[in-house]
Formats: structure tokens, sequence, C-alpha cells
């Protein structure tokens, strides 16, 4: 059977990784969460003072980092260092760093290898940034998602508290994700931008169901 890469690209915050995780629960693929890569590489810098303007500590730092995936019942389990910390780089201090982090042309380069990796001989769903353009820009599909931001900042601010925070106001939450989307448009190495051959999904009003059956129909001529 052929392997087929499923690129999930758009803003902070627009249901990227529900839409990805569906789809792979529903097709039977892996779902592959790169985000989660740079917030445990950001986690791992913040816990060992790592100098971002180092290039060396920034390399060497990344040759101590060990990532991995545990899918449990679709939802994404990222451990570092055999640790996991699948809540922790949810929290804001690695949402607030994790942009300077991310934007590092050698963080960059070595999550883009593992993904590649990753994808080299299984059917997955990747949702990040640069998916569609700079990982996987032959993928036979690829989504760039997009939605209001006060919206997202709503659906981000909910999640928060589920997950009992009480800390973040819907002003930081809102924030940091206006302060994320600039900084990842514009940044110099891989800048979020639509690929071409993207196609747009706007969800500002749209249920996760149906978000399912628009991905759905694209993704079935190609089974
Ligand atoms: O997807 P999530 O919001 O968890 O990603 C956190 C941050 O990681 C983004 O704001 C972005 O700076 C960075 N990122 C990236 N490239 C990806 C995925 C995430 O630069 N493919």
């Amino acid at each position: 059977t052929k392997n087929l890469v499923i690129a999930i690209d758009g803003y902070s915050s627009c249901g990227k990784s529900t839409l990805a995780k569906a789809l792979a629960k529903k097709l039977g693929f892996i779902y592959v969460d790169s985000g989660a890569m740079y917030r445990a590489v950001t986690l791992y810098f913040l816990r060992n003072n790592v100098d971002i303007s180092n290039d060396d500590a920034v390399a060497d730092a990344l040759q101590h980092i060990e990532l991995n995936f545990h899918s449990r019942d679709y939802e994404s389990h990222i451990t570092l260092n055999g640790e996991e910390v699948s809540d922790e780089i949810r929290l804001m201090p690695v949402s607030e760093n994790v942009s300077e982090v991310s934007a590092h042309k050698i963080v960059r380069h070595e999550m883009v290898k593992q993904q590649q990796r990753m994808g080299k001989s299984k059917n997955i769903v990747m949702d990040g940034r640069d998916i569609g353009t700079t990982v996987f820009p032959d993928a036979p599909l690829k989504f760039f998602m997009t939605a209001d931001p006060k919206i997202r900042a709503e659906r981000r601010f909910k999640e928060l508290e589920s997950k009992g925070n009480n800390e973040t106001t819907l002003e930081d939450v809102f924030e940091n994700l206006a302060h994320r989307d600039y900084a990842d448009t514009t940044r110099k190495e891989s800048p979020l931008v639509r690929a071409e051959d993207a196609v747009i999904l706007d969800n500002t009003d749209l249920t996760q169901d149906e978000q399912l059956a628009f991905a759905l129909e694209r993704v079935e001529p190609l089974l």
C-alpha cells in the first residue's frame, strides 16, 4: 500500500489538531502534532537556560533532546527524554517562548528532518505551520485553516479553563495568539504561508463534524 501524507497548516488555535485527530481516527492514520515538538524543545530550553542567541549552545542542546510520540486514543502524547510533558507544553511559559525558539534555523532544520522521517513509510496526518510548504511540499492533500481571531482566543481560553487554568485571562490568550501569528508569518525560516495547492478551510462558523466532512470529501478520492 502507498503511504499518504495529509498536511494541515494554519494560524494558532484554529482547530488544526482537532481536525487532524478526527481525520486520523476516521482513516486509521497516525497523527503527528509538529507544534508539540517545537513546544517540547522550548520547554527543554527554558528548563536548561539554553541561550538562543548562541548557535553552538542550541546545536548542543538539540543533541540532548529525544522526542517521542505515544498515540493513545488518537490523543497525542509527547515525551521529552522519556518524561511525559503533554500538559506542561500547553502552559503559558512555553506558549510565550515557542515562537522565538521555533524561528531558529538550527531548531527548524532538526525538527523538519525528524518530521520527514515520520512520514516516510506511514499514512500520517501532520499539523503545523510549514507542513505543506517545507516538510512535505509534495503531499497530495493540504489544508490551510483559519478562523476569526476572537473565536480562536475564546476556544483556546475554554480549553485552558477546562484543564484547570485560573491564572491566564482571555485577554492574555488573545495577545499570545496575535503575537504568535505575527511572529510565525514574518519569520525568515519557513514562515507560515498557505501552500499554493492548499485547500482553505475557514472554520469560524463550522462545527467539528462539518469540518471533518469537508476534509473527508477531499481525502476519499485519494484512498
Ligand atoms: O501548533 P502549536 O500552536 O502548538 O505550535 C506552537 C508554535 O510552534 C507555533 O506558534 C509556531 O511558532 C511553532 N510551530 C512551527 N512550525 C510548525 C509547528 C509549530 O514553527 N510546523
